[in-house]
């Protein structure tokens, strides 16, 4: 049967090298689509993301997660994705809702043949601070509002093999009982 979700979801790997390229405004634009699309708790839509294209600030946004930060060097675009956890009805599912949508992020990227990875950040830390502290500094993020994660955008720089069914923890799926 025809599946073309898992044709991406297993070509989807976490690409950490990236080549030099400039993606599409439009391209860009039409992933962040797919990301609006995600479902949210309650459908609060609480997850607000700031899309980062700027090489200077990109390396700037890197140094705000000292272990393993400077990863997103070189990635076209980081979308910075944070939750306006000062509400209270959003508060309550926020990783949950900012965890889906930067996972529609990951997949509509592979659709366009770019490579993604996602780079936590909640609960890590910067030189001065916390790294969502330093972040939401550099990006005038109002208080109220939590970085979960940066997803790192950018022409493929490494190629990785597609998963097979055999990769899959298939063995993981219950039917009925467990
Ligand atoms: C919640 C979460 C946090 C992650 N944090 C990082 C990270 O900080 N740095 C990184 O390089 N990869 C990170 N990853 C990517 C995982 O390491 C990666 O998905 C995993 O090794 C499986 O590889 P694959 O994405 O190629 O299937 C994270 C993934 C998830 C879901």
């Amino acid at each position: 049967m025809e599946n073309n979700l898992f044709e991406l979801a297993r070509k989807r790997r976490s690409v950490r090298k990236y080549a030099p390229g400039r993606i599409d405004d439009e391209v860009i634009n039409e992933i962040m689509k797919v990301a609006a699309a995600a479902p949210t708790s309650f459908g609060h839509k609480p997850v607000e993301y700031v899309v980062v294209r700027d090489k200077e600030v990109i390396e700037r946004l890197g140094a705000c997660k000292v272990r393993g930060g400077s990863q997103i060097n070189g990635a076209d675009t980081v979308v910075v994705v944070m939750v306006k956890t000062a509400d209270e009805k959003a508060a309550e599912f926020w990783i949950e809702d900012g965890a889906i949508a930067s996972a529609y992020i990951l997949l509509a990227v592979e659709q366009y043949g770019l490579g993604a990875c996602w780079v936590h950040i909640r609960n890590r830390m910067g030189r001065e601070a916390t790294s969502d502290e330093e972040i939401r500094a550099i990006l005038g993020v109002p208080d109220g509002y939590t970085v979960l994660n940066f997803v790192a955008i950018g022409e493929k720089g490494e190629e990785k093999s597609p998963y097979e069914l055999k990769d899959l923890p298939m063995q993981n799926i219950h039917f009925e009982k467990f």
